[in-house]
């Protein structure tokens, strides 16, 4: 068996946007074009969990698809990297009631994410009736699901953005709480953190770009035209300081925007060369050159992910998946003979 099974997931809740792609699928990249052969590399469109809020069915099946596109266009290579959905294998819920079983219900509901979705604050409690009303069973209890995801691989490694810490601690204890009722048969999977800070919101620099923000000026997406580009950093919160500095706190707006450039950079300048490259500028001509530098570093991208949505290529898209879903299935069976005949099922 491979020494390190590496796991990740993304939702399919639209196109990746930047934070996506900087965050998390260009270092997934780095990790496969890095991995020996003894490291088994699996990525899952996690369809599943696109589910814990209202949504629409026609719509998920499109993103499905984007989503699939987005990694192919990133450059995951299906030959080297297992990309499925994990939805095709039923495993991942099977494995989830397993686990369910010794997951503690006192550490689901300190977990912040179910909150911060129903937009309540943190400190709300679940005994408040109006929680109760709203909480659906699927938006508390999703970390199990995405425990399983990773168990079922057995996954040593799980590379991930900041705002997944918590998560993977919780596998972390579904593993242990397991092992404890049943014999050691899981790994606890290590967090591989994502180098890159959290993307901001081009809207508002104190919370994160994400998929979930109505305002589709606060995220630039992996498919955005030059045109797109422009209005979007045209349109974003900065401020009326005088020069350019990179101050996370001070100034999230404008340092967001220095980070995404150096992100972005073909040339791979840093923050502070860019910043000092800028100085001179005035804010609107400091946004015409962040729009260069992100449009430069998308172009690539953005043509291959047009290629990978185009007609010609859904029957390709289809092959990758279903090969993909068809070797994760066999890796998951495995685990789920023994892990049935630890239980006594
Ligand atoms: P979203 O939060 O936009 O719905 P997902 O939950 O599908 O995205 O996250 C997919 C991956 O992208 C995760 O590893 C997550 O940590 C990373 N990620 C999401 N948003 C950001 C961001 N703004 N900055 C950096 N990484 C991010
Ligand atoms: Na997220």
């Amino acid at each position: 068996s491979p020494s390190r099974v590496i796991f990740s997931g993304i939702q399919p809740t639209g196109i990746p946007h930047l934070g996506n792609y900087v965050g998390a699928l260009q270092q997934w990249v780095k990790i496969q074009d890095g991995a020996t052969s003894a490291t088994d590399l699996l990525f899952s469109i996690v369809d599943l969990h696109a589910m814990t809020l209202p949504y629409d069915q026609a719509r998920l099946r499109l993103q499905k698809r984007q989503t699939l596109a987005a990694l192919l266009a990133v450059g995951l290579d299906p030959q080297r990297s297992t990309i499925f959905f994990q939805s095709a294998v039923p495993a991942h819920t099977e494995l989830m009631w397993i686990l369910s079983c010794t997951a503690s219900v006192g550490y689901l509901s300190r977990m912040t994410q179910w909150k911060s979705k129903l937009a309540m604050s943190d400190n709300v409690a679940l005994s408040d009736p109006d929680t109760k009303a709203k909480l659906k069973l699927g938006l508390f209890s999703y970390p199990v699901l995405q425990s399983a995801d990773i168990l079922l691989y057995r996954a040593t490694h799980v590379p991930v953005g900041h705002d997944q810490v918590q998560h993977l601690e919780f596998a972390r204890e579904n593993a242990k709480n397991f092992n404890t009722a049943h014999g050691h048969f899981f790994p606890e999977p290590q967090t591989v953190m994502s180098p890159v800070k959290r993307i901001m919101s081009l809207k508002d620099p104190r919370v994160k770009m994400s998929k979930s923000h109505e305002d589709m000026k606060s995220r630039i997406l992996l498919n955005d035209t030059p045109d797109s580009i422009r209005v979007k950093v045209k349109a974003a919160l900065t401020d009326s300081i005088d020069g350019l500095s990179y101050d996370p706190i001070g100034r999230p707006g404008v340092s967001n925007l220095l980070a995404l450039m150096s992100y972005l950079d073909t040339s791979h300048r840093s923050v502070v060369q860019i910043t000092a490259e800028c100085q001179g500028l005035s804010m609107r001509a400091f946004k015409d050159e962040v729009a260069k530098t992100l449009i430069k570093g998308l172009t690539d991208l953005r043509e291959r992910y047009d290629y990978f949505m185009s007609a010609a290529q859904s029957q390709y898209l289809q092959e990758v998946v279903t090969a993909g879903n068809e070797k994760a299935a066999s890796k998951a069976d495995e685990t789920m003979m023994l892990v049935r005949r630890m239980i006594g099922v």
